[in-house]
């Protein structure tokens, strides 16, 4: 008798235990800080076309490396911000991330992001906490994870081969002919070759363009430049074996 009440009474010390803990947790912080970080990254994975972590590094939208905190539209080196969200006056926090993520237009009408929103809201908690994680001096590891795990860095155009490197262009009529360091030529109807500039250090070396193939069927490529200035003075207008 005595021997089974002794561990009733464990059991119930132990239970009250729990509940105290678990109660000055619930109390110490806002509920919102039950993100899974580690769940985070992986929803990441559907902001990264556009976002990357790495401190400086912008795409489509502005580097989320130290987004914590930050007063909205400040991210330095970022020269597409909307005037919306520049004169959103907002600070991204728990609160204000969690409803930007579930509905970017309903926080701030008339901005640019092209996201329709994440209705999941452990799912919106999980990035919260990724990304309050990766503020807080975690995003030069987290830049270093990205191009393993999320096979999201962007390739350095200047360590391409010669099937890439561009010797010359031709442009006759409807149609570009772009000869390539290896020597083989590839002609394209001039709608399907899209001409790009990259100025970042990953883009092209100056005055040598890079073909980079784009679209299953192959039809379709980019030529890539170093600067606006280069396509027209190197693409020649000539008419070949005419
Ligand atoms: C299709 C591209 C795209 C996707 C996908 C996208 N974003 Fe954005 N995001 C942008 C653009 C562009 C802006 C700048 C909007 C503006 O200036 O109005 C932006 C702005 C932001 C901002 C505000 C930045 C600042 O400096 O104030 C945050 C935070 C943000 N995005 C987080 C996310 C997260 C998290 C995801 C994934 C769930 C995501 N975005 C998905 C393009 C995108």
């Amino acid at each position: 008798m005595m021997k089974i009440r002794e561990i009733d009474m464990s059991n119930e010390k132990v239970f009250a235990a729990v509940a105290i803990v678990a109660g000055v947790m619930m109390a110490g912080g806002p509920a919102v800080a039950d993100g899974d970080a580690e769940q985070g990254r992986k929803a990441f994975r559907q902001c990264a076309a556009c976002h990357s972590i790495e401190k400086g590094a912008h795409r489509t939208g502005p580097s989320l490396a130290n987004i914590w905190g930050r007063k909205a539209g400040t991210i330095d080196g970022f020269r597409r911000y909307s005037k919306a969200l520049k004169g959103a006056g907002v600070v991204w926090d728990d609160k204000t991330l969690d409803q930007w993520l579930a509905n970017p237009k309903s926080l701030i009408p008339g901005n640019r992001m092209v996201f329709s929103g994440m209705a999941d809201g452990a799912e919106r908690q999980d990035l919260i906490a990724f990304l309050k994680g990766i503020s807080d001096g975690g995003a030069e590891t987290a830049g270093g994870m990205q191009g393993g795990m999320m096979g999201q860095r962007l390739p350095n155009l200047k360590e391409l081969g010669p099937n890439n490197q561009v010797k010359s262009v031709t442009h006759c009529a409807d149609t570009y002919d772009v000869t390539t360091q290896n020597g083989e030529t590839h002609q394209f109807w001039e709608l399907n070759l899209r001409l790009k500039t990259d100025s970042s250090e990953n883009g092209p070396p100056k005055g040598a363009p890079v073909l980079i193939p784009g679209g299953m069927r192959g039809d379709r490529a980019n030529l890539v430049f170093s600067s606006p200035e280069e396509i027209s003075a190197i693409i020649k207008e000539q008419c070949k074996n005419e």
